[in-house]
């Protein structure tokens, strides 16, 4: 096995952060440096108290977790996402409490730390809005031009909205911190609705981990995933629940799951109709240089036997 690319994850954890997070620390072809949290699906108590426990769970109390932001760099109108993941952000899965808190050094410092004391290139993970990484681009250029990419999960190209017929939840949330993200020159690869609305899974296959002597793990997989489901029955009348976050760690893990096109990319946070919609210029009507690479296509049946094999391995060694 090459060399495990080393990675930071920002998150808002959430019951696809909370998968994603599974997923990236049962695969060896990464190493998670540090978790930092953002408010964004339930308020930063609970994303970051989440991220502990979950932690705690995975018995990885020895990943670093630092504190972001709450509230979005300028927006005021931004929502928790309740409906979708409960208002504890987990769907009302309880957790074991962990034995230690965040850090003393906010997110930022920490990534700041964690990207300077690196003596290979860091992937920064972003998986809620772009609020802590807006931050940093803005405190430390020099830090994030150290980065070897970001890859987030927010946006879309020609699937516009979740959260408006024109805006994804993540981008929504923070639009002025995600257009500051694309515009800092940092590579990029968006994990955009184009690819995370194909990367579903169904109840079913999660049945590996439904058996009566079922640990921790399964529970709380489980429970996360039924609340989920729940949810996109309610709501969307389909079974097949989009796990938008794994796909982002999963494209680090197995870059060749998407097919991505360079292509220019800003986003509108004044438009009454439009705010938190990634304006992408597919076909470079604009002639900007590039600022990220969209996924556009997925192998949503290899993502998916990737995601639910490697938490059932994770589950099974944790037993
Ligand atoms: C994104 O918004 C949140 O609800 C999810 O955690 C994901 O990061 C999907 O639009
Ligand atoms: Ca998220």
């Amino acid at each position: 096995m090459s060399t495990p690319t080393r990675i930071v994850i920002d998150t808002d954890p959430g019951i696809d952060d909370a998968l994603a997070i599974m997923l990236a620390l049962a695969s060896p072809e990464l190493e998670v440096l540090a978790l930092t949290t953002v408010g964004g699906n339930t308020g930063l108590g609970n994303t970051t108290e989440n991220a502990l426990r979950l932690l705690h769970l995975l018995g990885r109390d020895d990943i670093l977790v630092g504190a972001g932001a709450d509230v979005p760099l300028v927006r005021r109108d931004s929502r928790p996402d309740e409906a979708t993941h409960g208002a504890d952000g987990l769907g009302g899965v309880r957790l074991e409490p962990a034995p230690r808190g965040a850090d003393a050094r906010g997110a930022v410092e920490m990534l700041v730390d964690v990207i300077e004391g690196s003596d290979r290139p860091v992937t920064l993970v972003a998986l809620g809005p772009l609020t802590n990484v807006a931050a940093l681009v803005a405190a430390r250029p020099d830090v994030a031009a150290r980065l070897e990419r970001i890859v987030l999960m927010g946006g879309g190209a020609r699937v516009l909205g979740n959260m408006t017929p024109a805006a994804e939840f993540n981008i929504w949330f923070d639009p002025e911190a995600a257009a500051r993200v694309f515009a800092a020159g940092v590579p990029i690869t968006m994990v955009g609705l184009d690819v995370t609305h194909q990367a579903t899974t169904a109840p079913g296959d999660w049945d590996a981990l439904r058996t009566d002597d079922a640990g921790p793990v399964a529970r709380a997989v489980l429970g996360m995933v039924d609340h989920y489901t729940r949810f996109y029955l309610e709501t969307v009348g389909t079974e097949l629940t989009a796990q938008h976050d794994s796909l982002a760690v999963a494209v680090v893990v197995r870059p060749d799951l998407v097919t991505t096109r360079p292509a220019y990319v800003d986003v509108e946070y004044t438009g009454a109709l439009t705010r938190g919609m990634t304006v992408v210029d597919l076909d470079d009507v604009a002639k900007h240089s590039p600022t990220a690479d969209v996924a556009l296509e997925v192998d949503a049946a290899a993502f998916g036997e990737l995601l639910v094999s490697r938490v059932v391995e994770l589950d099974r060694s944790l037993r």
